[in-house]
C-alpha cells in the first residue's frame, strides 16, 4: 500500500547582513526623505552586505540555523532548492556556492527563478518531490543580495529605497498524512509573462546581439532594475487576495480560521490593502519590512523564521503565505504548523 505523504516544515532559519542602511543614509545619496519612504512603503531601514560578504554566505547561515532547529546535518537532506532573482553569478547561480559551503557532497541542487514569488514556487516543487516519494527531506532557501545591483542615485530612487539583502530557509520532511495533520495543505501558483517588462532588469541579456553587455548599456543604466511601480502595485493588490482565497478554498479553510497571514514584503501599503480587502485583523498579519525592506524570494522564509522565534507558530496553527512579483508571478500556500 502506498503511503499518503505530506510535507512538514521541521526547521526554519534566516540571516541578514549586519550593516544597517537607514532611510536617512539613503537621503544622503539621493533626493528622498525618511518621511516619503516610511509613508509610501513602511520601510525604516534595510540591511546591505559589506565587501567580502556573498549571497551564499547569507544562505549558508540561514540554512545552518534551519538544520540546527530541525536537529539535522546537511547529509540528512536529499535536495536543495534555492529561489533568487539576484544570483551570485549569472551561471551557475547561487545554490552551487551554497552547496559547497554547506559541504553538500553530491546532493542535487538548483536555483529557481520566480522572483518575489520564488519561495512559494520552490515550496511547491519541494512538496511535489516529497509527495511523489522521490525526496525525504528538502532544504528550501530564498536568498537575495539586491544592494550591489541598485542605482543609488535619484534616478533609481523609486526602486532602490524598497530593496534589502537577506536569506531565509526551511526544511521540509515527508510525514505520513494519516498520522500527522501538520504540513503543507495547498499551494496555488500563477504567472503572466505579458507583464515581464513592467518589473525587470534589461541587461545583461543573451538576446542582445552580438554582445550581452556593453559599455553603452551600462552608461544607459540598462543593468539596473526598472519598475512601473503603480502598475505593479495595482496588480499586486488584486492578485494577492485572489490567490490567497483560491488556496484557502482548495484547503477547505476559511480566512477566519487562519492564525497567521504572511505576505510578501514589497510594500507595507500593499499588505494593508490586502488585509483590508479581506477584512483580516491587523494582529493576524506579521510584517518585518520595516526592518529589512523587500528581500524578494527571501521575504517569506525570513518571516517564517522570525514568526517561529517570536512564538507565533505553535503546533496546530494555520498559516497562509501569499506573494506577488516580477514575471508577473503570484501564489499562495496554506500550511498547518
Ligand atoms: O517585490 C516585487 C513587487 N514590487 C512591488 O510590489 C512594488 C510596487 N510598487 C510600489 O511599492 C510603489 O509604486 C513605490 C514604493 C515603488 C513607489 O510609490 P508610489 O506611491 O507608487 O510613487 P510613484 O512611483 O507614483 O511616484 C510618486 C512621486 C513621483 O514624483 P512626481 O512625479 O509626482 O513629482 C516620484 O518621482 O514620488 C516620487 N518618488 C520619490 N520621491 C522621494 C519616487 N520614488 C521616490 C523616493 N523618494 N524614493
Amino acid at each position: 500500500m502506498t503511503r499518503n505523504l505530506r510535507s512538514k516544515i521541521i526547521g526554519t532559519g534566516m540571516c541578514v547582513p549586519d550593516q544597517i542602511i537607514t532611510n536617512d543614509d539613503l537621503a544622503q545619496r539621493m533626493d528622498t526623505t525618511d518621511e516619503w519612504i516610511q509613508q509610501r512603503t513602511g520601510i525604516k531601514e534595510r540591511r546591505w552586505i559589506v565587501e567580502g560578504e556573498t549571497p551564499a554566505d547569507l544562505a549558508q547561515s540561514a540554512c545552518e540555523q534551519a538544520l540546527q532547529s530541525a536537529q539535522l546535518d546537511v547529509g540528512d537532506i536529499d535536495f536543495i532548492l534555492l529561489a533568487t532573482l539576484s544570483p551570485q553569478h549569472e551561471f551557475p547561480g547561487t545554490s552551487f556556492f551554497l552547496h559547497e559551503q554547506l559541504g553538500g557532497g553530491e546532493i542535487p541542487c538548483i536555483d529557481l527563478r520566480a522572483q518575489c514569488s520564488g519561495f512559494l514556487y520552490a515550496l511547491n516543487f519541494a512538496d511535489s518531490l516529497i509527495q511523489s516519494g522521490k525526496s525525504q527531506r528538502v532544504l528550501v532557501v530564498g536568498c537575495e543580495v539586491h544592494s550591489t545591483g541598485l542605482n543609488v542615485s535619484t534616478e533609481g530612487r523609486d526602486v532602490t529605497v524598497i530593496f534589502g539583502d537577506g536569506a531565509g530557509a526551511v526544511i521540509l520532511e515527508a510525514v505520513d498524512a494519516e498520522q500527522d495533520t501538520a504540513g503543507i495543505l495547498q499551494v496555488r501558483l500563477h504567472a503572466q509573462g505579458k507583464h515581464a517588462k513592467r518589473l525587470w532588469i534589461d541587461a545583461p541579456s543573451s538576446a542582445d546581439w552580438p554582445q550581452r553587455i556593453t559599455q553603452e548599456m551600462i552608461e544607459a543604466g540598462r543593468h539596473f532594475p526598472q519598475m512601473e511601480g503603480r502598475y505593479v502595485f495595482k496588480n499586486a493588490v488584486t492578485r494577492m487576495p485572489e490567490v490567497l482565497l483560491e488556496a484557502l478554498s482548495a484547503a477547505s479553510i476559511k480566512a477566519d480560521d487562519v492564525d497567521l497571514f504572511l505576505f510578501h514584503q514589497a510594500n507595507l501599503r500593499i499588505n494593508e490593502f490586502v488585509a483590508q480587502k479581506l477584512e483580516i485583523p491587523e494582529e493576524r498579519v506579521f510584517n518585518n519590512i520595516q526592518r529589512y525592506g523587500n528581500c524578494s524570494a527571501a521575504s517569506i522564509p525570513m518571516l517564517l523564521a522570525e514568526a517561529e522565534r517570536n512564538g507565533l507558530l505553535e503546533p496546530g496553527k494555520v498559516v497562509s503565505m501569499t506573494a506577488f512579483g516580477s514575471g508577473f508571478t503570484w501564489g499562495s500556500a496554506v500550511v498547518r504548523w
